[in-house]
């Protein structure tokens, strides 16, 4: 499976089946964790078979099951640090679905004090992406029409076509997909419209605008 597979593939998973993280899975993901603090500027963890994270009140009502398995996504506190949790996040969700993995991104459903986790001074934990092989594969999520969150002037290139529907696939906090993307004659701006986690949102969206509509044919302004 490639990551656009991935990005069709991918549905939020709450209830996970007892099986352990294969080795080779989480060696390729602490690998690419690697990479991405390097890049982001970042203190992103593997946390495995440590149920006590989601064993409380909180992962109960929020209806996860067995998740024993989590990736930390903890950083440096600043006006940057959601989105760019949001796009190295997202990266790693969806490389744990090339590996026979599911996720779900999960910011309120949890126990963050129990959480096995180095959080550094000045550091945040801010979210977490539950993890492990699903009971089910998740079902997609009801979207919203690509005219409602993208401008273009004139005809539509088939690059920017392919991001939009790429960042239509990606999951957003409560599937509200706050976001606008502009095509701009020299670039795509991409914003957020408000709303819970607007910032991880987006960081995740661009990641997936990316994928599709290739890197090679714009920039962001
Ligand atoms: C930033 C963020 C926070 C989220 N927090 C939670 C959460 O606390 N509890 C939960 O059950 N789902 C949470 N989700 C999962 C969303 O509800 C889910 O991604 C959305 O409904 C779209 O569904 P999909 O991921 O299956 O495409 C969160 C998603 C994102 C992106």
């Amino acid at each position: 499976m490639d990551l656009m597979e991935a990005i069709c593939a991918r549905h939020s998973v709450r209830a996970y089946t007892d099986r352990p993280v294969a080795r080779d899975a989480a060696d390729a993901l602490r690998r690419e964790i690697e990479i991405c603090n390097r890049e982001g500027g970042l203190h992103i963890q593997l946390v495995t078979d440590e149920p006590a994270a989601f064993s409380g009140m909180m992962a109960h009502y929020g209806k996860f099951s067995g998740v024993r398995n989590y990736i930390a996504l903890v950083g440096k506190k600043s006006a940057e640090l959601d989105e760019k949790l949001g796009y190295y996040g997202e990266r790693l969700a969806l490389l744990a679905q090339t590996l026979g993995l599911n996720t779900c991104w999960v910011a309120m459903s949890y126990s963050k004090g129990k959480a096995r986790v180095e959080v550094a001074p000045g550091e945040k934990l801010r979210i977490v992406l539950a993890l492990g092989y699903g009971e089910t594969q998740g079902v997609p999520h009801k979207s919203k029409n690509l005219s409602e969150v993208c401008r273009v002037e004139g005809t539509m290139p088939d690059w920017f076509r392919s991001g939009m529907e790429a960042a239509l696939l990606a999951p957003t906090a409560m599937n509200q997909q706050k976001f606008r993307f502009t095509l701009l004659p020299d670039g795509v701006r991409a914003e957020s419209t408000g709303g819970f986690y607007s910032k991880v949102d987006l960081g995740i969206v661009k990641y997936h605008f990316e994928l599709g509509a290739g890197c090679e044919n714009f920039q962001w302004k």
